[in-house]
């Protein structure tokens, strides 16, 4: 079953999640629900917080979906290969991360705005399967990017809080002011910056 995906400024999204303690069949049909919502959605990861239900599970899959589509194949590390997807975490806890990285990170709840935000390279995760199962993960590339991503959902903190603070308040009073560009706003804007590109 599709659910919503709630956007920021939404109260649930600043929720810190808590910890899973029974796996039974509703948490398993939420991480079911959880993936056909971000498969709709075309994004490549979800916490449960995101759908207003304040528990510590996150879903992630970056494999291809698009025949066509093989970017992600590409740019996949050898750690990131070992990894099968799509990965269900529950209860996740970095028990140690290494390195930095950047990337241009966006989020199903503040859907159009893309920033670049700094993260550990490499990480080792700790977390359960949703039959209460202890699993590790070492993982590195774009996966522990949205790993890490997905874990802040659960303290409640959005990518768009790890940017300047000037960058950040710009983004923050533009949604609560205008709301999200619509797709026609979008489609426009990409126009125009191609043709600066063409330009340039
Ligand atoms: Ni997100």
């Amino acid at each position: 079953m599709k659910l919503e995906i709630l956007t920021y400024p939404n109260p649930l999204l600043r929720e810190v999640s808590e910890p899973v303690t029974k796996f039974d069949e509703s948490l398993k049909k939420l991480a079911a629900d959880m993936l056909e919502t971000m498969y709709d959605a075309n994004g490549i990861g979800l916490a449960a917080i995101q759908v207003g239900k304040p528990i510590q599970m996150l879903v992630i899959d970056l494999s291809p979906r698009d025949p066509e589509e093989s970017r992600h194949d590409d740019s996949r590390t050898e750690l990131e290969k070992k990894i099968t997807q799509p990965l269900i975490l529950i209860n996740p806890e970095i028990i140690n991360g290494v390195g930095k990285t950047t990337y241009d990170e966006g989020c199903l709840s503040v859907p159009s705005f893309f920033e670049s935000v700094e993260r550990y390279e490499k990480i080792e995760v700790k977390a359960q399967d949703v039959d209460g199962k202890e699993i590790r993960i070492v993982t590195d590339g774009l996966l522990a990017i949205c790993i890490q991503h997905e874990m802040d959902h659960l303290k409640g903190t959005l990518f768009i809080d790890h940017i300047s603070f000037t960058k950040s308040n710009k983004i923050k009073n533009q949604i609560k002011k205008k709301g999200y560009p619509t797709k026609e706003e979008m489609e426009e804007e990409r126009k125009s910056k191609r043709k600066s590109l063409e330009k340039a």
